[in-house]
Parts: C-alpha cells; structure tokens; sequence
C-alpha cells in the first residue's frame, strides 16, 4: 500500500547529508541538493553495485555514490560515471526510479512512493516509520554458506599460527574445526576435527576442504623466486561476505572514492578496461601503461625516465583467490599481491593479505624497511575496503547480471560473477553425483 503520504523527516533534520528513511515499507535517502534548497527523494541504494546512497554526499547540486562517484541530479538521473570519462554517456538503467513525489508541508518531510490523488495531510498523526534495511536485489545472492563452498579448499589460517604439537580452532562456511599438528616441526601432518576431505599447507596458508573439492589452485610464482621478499599483513575480518570482497580487489575504478587519503587520485577516474581471458576455474586480464615510477633508482641518476610502462594482471580462481601483479617493465620491479578470503559465517569474511616483492633482476632484494613500508600501505589500503564493505549491508554477491548495472569499466567484476556462476554448477553437479 503505497499510494499515500508518508511523513518521513522533520525538515529542519534535512540538510545536504543524505537521511535514510523509510516510506510505506520502501527504503529511501531525502536529501537536499543545495543548502536550504528544496528536499529531493531517491531509492536507497545505488544501481551500480547496490552501495546505500546513505553514505553518499552532495557534490556540485548533485548526490554522489560513495563507492565509484556516480552522480544523480533532482530527477535522479544519472549524470556522470566517472570511469567513462568526461565525455560518456550514462546508460539510461543508470538512472534512480525516484518516488512520486516529496513535499515539504507544516514542518514534515512528506514523500508519495506513488502516485495518489490524495492531497498532502495538514498534520502528521504519528512519527515517521524507521528506515527500513535497504532491500537486498531481487535475485539470489551468491552468499558464504553456498553449499557449492563446500566444495573447495579454503584458506583457514597462516601456517605460522598452528605450532608443531599444537591445535586451533577455525570457522569455516558457519561450523567449527579444530585443526592440530603433530610433531616437532613446522611439516607435521595436519588433520581436521570434524574430519574433512582434506587439509593442506600451501603458499604459508593452511586449508581446508570440507568435502571434495572442485576449485583450481592459484599459482604463484614468485612464492619460489629468490628474488622476490614477503610480507604478510596480519589478518583482517570484514563484517561482510565474501563476494562482494572479492569484487572490490577485482576493481579498479573505487580507488579515488574509497581510497581518496591513501592511493586514489581523483583525477585518474578515468579507465580503459582490459580484456578478460578465461581460465581454467577462473580468469586472467592484462593491461598496461604508462606511469611515473618515482621509486626507481635509475630515475635518479638519469638511467631511466621517470615514465615508465608498467603492466598490471589480475589472476583470478574462484571461489575466493586473487593475485595481482604489478610489473615494471624496464627495470623488471614487481609488486604482486595475493588475496585469499574465508568464508566463515554468514557475516564474516577473514582476509589473507601477501605482499611479494622484487627490485628487478639483478638488483638487491627490497630493503626490510621498505618492506614494511609497504605492508603498512597495503594495511591502510584495506581498512579502507573493509570499512567500505561494512557501509554495504548485502548479504551476498548479486550473480544475476540484471540486479546491477554494469558499465565497460566493470568487466572483471562480471567476469567475477560468471566464474561464480560456473563454480555453483560445478559443486551442484558434485552434489548430485555425491
Ligand atoms: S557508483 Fe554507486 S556503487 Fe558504484
Ligand atoms: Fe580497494
């Protein structure tokens, strides 16, 4: 029953910060576009990648998304998407299906989800209802207790945390296991407690497969190259699933919104993306350019120029392995950093982070000191991303392709939700042959 007035805010309670309220069971954000100008109403969640428009804000008259910049003007057409550059053309789909109408009348915020012809009340007869959740997509969300989960190995903890003789209880896909060591050393056979098909020891991760798994490991190369330093970051927990995790290691065009202070400068919004080439159990895509490299000795003493093409790959393996790697091509410096996720409830995602790095043949290994420097980086960089991923309030990754909006620069993001697709059918079929 939406064709009504709802009183939904006091006015004076509305400025140029977004409220969520909530109107005849809708979620929505009022908000005004300019200070002491009239009240403008929109859906609660931005169309791209469904981030509340809460945690949005007023930017040149326009409501700007948090997450990637879009920006809605009154009607709530959207009017600019940073990644297509300054002269793309929004899809229409971009645009927020606003309410009715919003009114402002005897000191109340008033919005019609719908049209009515029913005038607006004189009085409101009682408080406004709270704001509602903003409703998750209409389609399936691809959440961490999917039963196709059980079918992989899962990172459960750092190979450092378990001792030689000793045991540690770990959350997995909402269940409990204790995992034990035996022996005196660092190899010491590992088992599972509810049993598993298996546990293993790979890349200085301990993982479990609950049941037989279907997933591709991710490769590393550099793991076994002695001219590359690790540096493991410890541990972090995101209040989220892990898809949408997943899909924000995977994008590269939230740096200048949610990593303004660390990495992101907003005048790079711009983005040419990079084909994508199917792999077994995932994807890989490639790109380069160019970019100053002002961390090159060389650039000091005239060896090199200070622009430089560099080569960045992603490396995907479903469900939760990302490698990226970032290569210099003239001096042969690399950054590589691996993300693996656990999906250990519901609402909770532990978050492995490695960073490997190397100077380039023939040069020292990367000092201690810059090392470190660089793992404090890549720490900032993801309490940016968690804290982003605890603004989202979704229960999963959305993998019908319809519940979002999509746009050139998303293209590993829809490659993210195809591979999920696929890894689904895959432990389906393993559950059916089981
Ligand atoms: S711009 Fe809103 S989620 Fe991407
Ligand atoms: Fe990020």
């Amino acid at each position: 029953m939406t064709t009504a007035w709802y009183p939904v805010a006091r006015t004076a309670e509305v400025g140029t910060t977004p409220v969520p309220v909530g109107a005849g069971g809708q979620a929505y954000v009022v908000v005004r576009l300019r200070p002491g100008g009239e009240v403008s109403a929109f859906p609660a969640r931005c169309p791209h990648r469904l981030v509340p428009l809460a945690a949005g804000a007023v930017v040149e008259g326009r409501l700007q998304c948090p997450a990637h910049g879009w920006r809605f003007d009154q009607e709530g057409r959207c009017v600019d998407i940073p990644s297509l550059g300054p002269h793309g053309t929004p899809p229409p789909r971009a645009d927020l299906p606003t309410p009715w109408a919003v009114e402002e009348r005897h000191g109340w915020v008033w919005l019609a989800p719908e049209r009515t012809a029913t005038p607006v009340p004189t009085r409101a007869s009682a408080e406004p209802e709270r704001a509602p959740a903003p409703p998750d997509p209409d389609g399936a969300a691809f959440d961490n207790l999917d039963p196709s989960l059980e079918h992989a190995w899962h990172p459960v903890a750092l190979s450092r945390e378990l001792r030689p003789g000793g045991w540690l209880q770990v959350r997995l896909l909402g269940r409990n296991w204790t995992l034990r060591r035996d022996g005196r050393n660092e190899g010491g056979a590992l088992t599972a407690d509810p049993p598993a098909f298996g546990v293993r020891e790979r890349l200085g991760v301990l993982w479990l497969a609950p049941t037989e798994p279907a997933d591709v490991p991710l490769e590393l190369p550099e793991a076994g190259d002695r001219r590359f330093v690790i540096g493991w970051l410890p541990p972090e927990r995101s209040p989220g699933p892990a898809g949408p995790l997943a899909d924000t290691f995977l994008d590269a065009t939230h740096g200048p919104f949610v990593h303004a202070s660390t990495i992101g400068a907003p005048d790079r919004s711009e983005f040419d993306p990079a084909p994508v080439t199917t792999e077994p159990g995932g994807f890989s895509s490639v790109r380069e350019q160019w970019c100053d490299n002002p961390v090159d000795p060389e650039v000091a003493t005239g060896g090199r120029p200070l622009r430089q093409r560099r080569r960045t790959t992603y490396t995907y393996r479903a469900p939760f392995q990302l490698r990226l790697r970032q290569e210099f091509l003239d001096s042969g410096a690399t950054t590589t950093i691996l993300y693996l996720l656990q999906p250990e409830d519901f609402d909770s995602t532990r978050i492995y982070v490695c960073l490997l790095l190397s100077s380039g043949p023939g040069l020292p290994l990367p000092a201690p000191a810059d090392v470190a420097d660089q793992v404090a980086l890549q720490r900032q960089i993801l309490e940016e991303d968690v804290r982003s991923q605890a603004a989202l309030a979704v229960t999963g990754l959305p993998l019908d392709l319809r519940d979002e909006v999509h746009v050139p620069a998303d293209r590993l993001g829809v490659a993210l939700r195809q591979a999920l697709c696929d890894f689904m059918a895959v432990g389906r079929r393993h559950q059916a042959a089981a």
